[in-house]
């Protein structure tokens, strides 16, 4: 199945975030067994978001892992300027990258520079920026992002407020592009993401902070009907 067709279904996508990096490998082959065919890798720079995490070093590292499962790489850039990167990212084996829109001026520039990459396009939105921020881009994404936590850490609490965005979004989108939240997506959370319009459940702390990570998968799936 290719990315764009992964992107279309409904799927709990894992974030590495919240993985034991020590084991990084065994961790993905445990969601993987289970099932998961999205893994989330969430990039940070230090500047727009706090924490600085990983690099195209470490999507490299799992690009062939998730290859040989039949599963896609989901690069999540929550770094300043993203159309200096992307080249690098998708280089290294991201399958789709996704960025803010808050975080260049440049958005249509950035979102044709994913495309002719060959990656399928992602645009991001906090839940403070209104959705109309979307309203010039959504005809040319694979993929909207609207943020129910505030990007840079794992495990906060969902934003409630966030929800209300989501029928807006689809609504921009049209149903044939991915619509995926993330931050605070657990069992209970998902189904409600997923009643307001969303088709793609990133969840890194109820996945991976749990005591076994294929059934903390299975469950957020199973709670969402996932494909
Ligand atoms: C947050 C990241 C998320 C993070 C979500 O800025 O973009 O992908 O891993 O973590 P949880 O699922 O713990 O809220
Ligand atoms: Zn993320």
């Amino acid at each position: 199945m290719s990315a764009r067709e992964l992107l279309r279904g409904v799927r709990v996508a894992p974030s590495i975030l919240s993985a034991d990096f020590g084991r990084l490998r065994e961790q993905v082959s445990e969601v993987l067994d289970a099932g998961a065919r999205v893994i989330h890798v969430d990039v940070m720079d230090g500047h727009f978001v706090p924490q600085i995490t990983l690099g195209p070093v470490v999507v490299s590292s799992l690009a062939e892992q998730a290859r040989n499962a039949g599963a896609m790489l989901d690069v999540h850039l929550m770094i300043e300027r993203p159309e200096r990167h992307i080249a690098d990212f998708v280089a290294a084996g991201a399958d789709s990258v996704t960025f803010h829109a808050e975080a260049t001026p440049h958005v249509a520039y950035a979102a044709s520079l994913v495309r002719d990459s060959g990656a399928c396009v992602g645009v991001a939105i906090n839940p403070g920026t209104p959705v109309g921020a979307l309203a010039e881009i959504a005809h040319a994404v694979d993929l909207i992002l609207c943020m129910t936590v505030n990007p840079g850490w794992g495990g906060q609490p969902f934003v409630e407020h966030s929800l209300d965005k989501l029928p807006r979004t689809r609504a921009i989108l049209g149903s044939e592009a991915a619509l995926q939240v993330d931050g605070g997506v657990d069992p209970e959370t998902a189904p409600r993401c997923r009643q307001a319009g969303a088709n793609l459940f990133v969840a890194g702390s109820a996945i991976f902070g749990a005591e076994d990570p294929g059934d903390a998968y299975r469950a957020i799936a199973a709670s969402v009907g996932a494909d």
